[in-house]
């Protein structure tokens, strides 16, 4: 009785708010790309070396570069041996030319070296371990390859090669290894020992070390399977490679030249990357579109565009170099295998040429060479480099690396790219940007970074996405699908980093060696809903009973699966109120049934997934409604939440659908 009376109390003070009402029409719309959702990868963080690509040692090949000179970094010596840098007169190749002197001295037995790796290593019993090194010098007996203990010492796996090595050339070996214990921790090494009596010459020449894991969908020279999981899972339809900064490098003589990231490792010499350390192209281009065919990705190649970080511009009379590579470039990926670079990409295992439609021409140009490099950029460097792209592949979309909003006139048929780091503000203030801009634009870089009132690098820069800065995000994501018919598609920058070097704050997915600690962020989780539920046309909104405010959204259907869909998130209602949705889909009968997916956050809404608590603050409730009268679908998004709802078809297409309802 008490409660009874209570519940009228409430129900006679609580504000009346009434539904926000929304009706979808049938037609209308635009198709859209089908690709909004994607990311931007770049060895950053180390997120290349040491974390998506699978190579577990570190500095394996000694490589080195003006800016970052060779180095013993990883390596330890086992049982006395003494480890030097070499430069022989006949170095492994022309890409590796040093490589690491393993002198016995007076050491008796098993001697050798350890790497460490990445910060540590994971080690999994009755695993395959594919290991290899090259070796150069007179020895008769054995290897003993073996992943141990960094603490205790205590050996989880090891093999035996017999040497085949010679003193007059240089031996590749190769060998499995398979662990019989699993590895408490991640502080674990890889050794390489040999027998000291069995060395002629007092030392031995390595170079090219190599240990790799099982890798995601078994490619050779492949990626770290958790990683590239993680990353598939949220979905992504869109891959913009390889950077970012990363493309554009130091110097206009260090870019990222994507012909040395190809072919076998031995001609690789790896990469002074902008992030801080000599990079090994392990990564290169090839294993980036292997991985956009394994997730079935669209590709955004971007080609270096003659501007460098330190603001090296190049004139115009020496850009046609940059240009050539360029085309170069796109033959390789997407040539016949009878071109001269598709042939390159055939004798390297790929004979059908990957599916090309978008190419970007440099990173941010508007930033590294200032106004200069900026007005270089519109007067000749795009321009030269759309007329010279398009001339030879017309079908192929040219995206400047500029936008409108950076005050770029875009010629066409060019188009743009537009960056945001933002705080959750300005993330949804993104909602309605494009709707008056008529250029196509590609989001190539975007997060929620900073709180609300902070900006820069050091305006308070979050440590993780964060619950609000998220909600902010789903908010521009559902402006970029509503103008879909001129925005390719969003990436998410970086997608991931290791939790062992510091080079950028916010990125969706955050790893370390130890697979434990792989952590999707809260970011992760709204990308993941709204890519699961791709449309294939937006539909326009017949009536609506309020503006956008506190709730966003975007409507459609995805005629491949025949079902309807609401994509909405809502920000900062007022007194942080419940905000009721009543919904129909012109069309849809009542009795038709939907699931309603919703996101909501921590009590803080700075509050975000941290990898060392295993906190995930996201929370999901998955719920089936149905249309009621007039078909509407009736239901409540608290504050700071964000759903998707999609109408269970009746009965299934008859024709077959492939991974997110689409057809191949
Ligand atoms: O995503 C990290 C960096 O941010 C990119 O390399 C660069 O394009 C941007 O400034």
């Amino acid at each position: 009785m008490v409660r009874f009376s209570l519940a009228i109390v409430a129900a006679v003070i609580a504000p009346v708010v009434s539904s926000v009402q929304i009706t979808v029409k049938s037609s209308g719309g635009n198709a859209t790309t089908r690709h909004q959702y994607g990311f931007l990868h770049e060895d950053i963080s180390n997120s290349g070396d040491g974390g998506l690509y699978a190579e577990l040692i570190r500095n394996r090949a000694f490589q080195s570069s003006e800016r970052f000179p060779a180095n013993l970094s990883g390596w330890t010596p086992v049982n006395g041996a003494a480890l030097s840098l070499k430069t022989l007169d006949k170095p492994l190749s022309r890409a590796l030319k040093t490589s690491m002197n393993v002198a016995v001295g007076s050491s008796k037995g098993q001697v050798g070296f350890s790497n460490d790796g990445y910060w540590g290593m994971d080690v999994k019993k009755k695993k395959t371990y594919t290991g290899s090194f090259w070796v150069k010098g007179d020895y008769k007996g054995t290897f003993t390859a073996s992943l141990r203990s960094n603490l205790t010492g205590e050996v989880f796996g090891s093999t035996e090669l017999r040497s085949k090595a010679r003193a007059a050339e240089w031996t590749e070996h190769s060998f499995k290894l398979v662990p019989t214990k699993s590895a408490p921790n991640s502080n674990n090494t890889f050794t390489l020992t040999f027998d000291a009596a069995g060395v002629k010459g007092g030392s031995l020449d390595f170079n090219l070390i190599s240990l790799f894991p099982p890798t995601y969908k078994g490619r050779k020279n492949g990626l770290r399977i958790d990683l590239a999981e993680a990353i598939e899972g949220f979905h992504p339809t869109l891959l913009r490679i390889p950077g970012g900064n990363m493309l554009e490098g130091y110097t206009n003589k260090t870019w990222w030249d994507w012909k040395e990231t190809i072919g076998p490792l031995e001609d690789r010499p790896g990469y002074p990357n902008v992030w801080g350390y000599q990079q090994t192209n392990g990564l290169g281009l090839m294993e980036y579109l292997e991985l956009a065919e394994d997730m079935n990705l669209e590709i955004v190649l971007a080609v270096y565009a003659g501007l460098s970080l330190n603001g090296d511009i190049t004139p115009q009379d020496q850009l046609q170099p940059f240009i050539d590579d360029a085309l170069d470039q796109i033959e390789f990926v997407s040539g016949a295998p009878t071109t001269k670079w598709g042939s390159v990409r055939a004798k390297l295992g790929h004979p059908a040429p990957f599916k090309l439609r978008y190419v970007e021409v440099g990173n941010e140009d508007w930033l590294a060479g200032g106004a200069a490099g900026w007005e270089s950029y519109k007067a000749y460097r795009f321009p030269m480099f759309l007329k010279a792209i398009n001339a030879r592949y017309s079908d192929i979309q040219v995206i400047s690396s500029g936008s409108v909003f950076d005050g770029y006139d875009i010629p066409a048929p060019g188009n743009g790219d537009y960056h945001i780091y933002g705080t959750p503000d300005a993330m949804v203030d993104q909602f309605d940007l494009f709707d008056q801009t008529p250029v196509t634009h590609i989001i190539g870089e975007a997060a929620a970074v900073h709180p609300n009132g902070g900006s820069g690098w050091d305006g308070g820069l979050m440590e993780y996405p964060f619950w609000i800065g998220t909600v902010g995000e789903a908010i521009s994501l559902l402006g970029y699908e509503r103008n879909t018919d001129r925005i390719i598609g969003a990436a998410y920058a970086p997608i991931i980093r290791s939790l062992d070097r510091w080079q950028w704050a916010v990125t969706m997915i955050q790893f370390a060696a130890d697979p434990a600690l792989t952590t999707k962020s809260a970011s992760w989780y709204v990308w993941e809903l709204f890519a699961d539920h791709l449309m294939t046309h937006t539909l326009p909104v017949a009536s609506e009973s309020s503006a956008f405010n506190p709730l966003y959204y975007v409507t459609g259907k995805n005629e491949d699966k025949g079902s309807y869909i609401f994509k909405g998130a809502v920000y900062n209602s007022t007194d942080g109120a419940d905000v009721p949705v009543s919904l129909a889909f012109e069309g849809v009968k009542p009795g038709t049934k939907a699931e309603l997916t919703v996101l909501t956050g921590p009590a803080d809404p700075y509050g975000y997934n941290d990898p060392f608590t295993g906190v995930n603050v996201v929370k999901t409730t998955r719920e089936k409604i149905t249309a009621g009268k007039g078909g509407r679908f009736e239901f409540s998004m608290p504050n700071l939440s964000v759903a998707v709802l999609e109408t269970v078809p009746s009965k299934h297409p008859k024709r077959k659908t492939m991974r997110n309802g689409f057809r191949g």
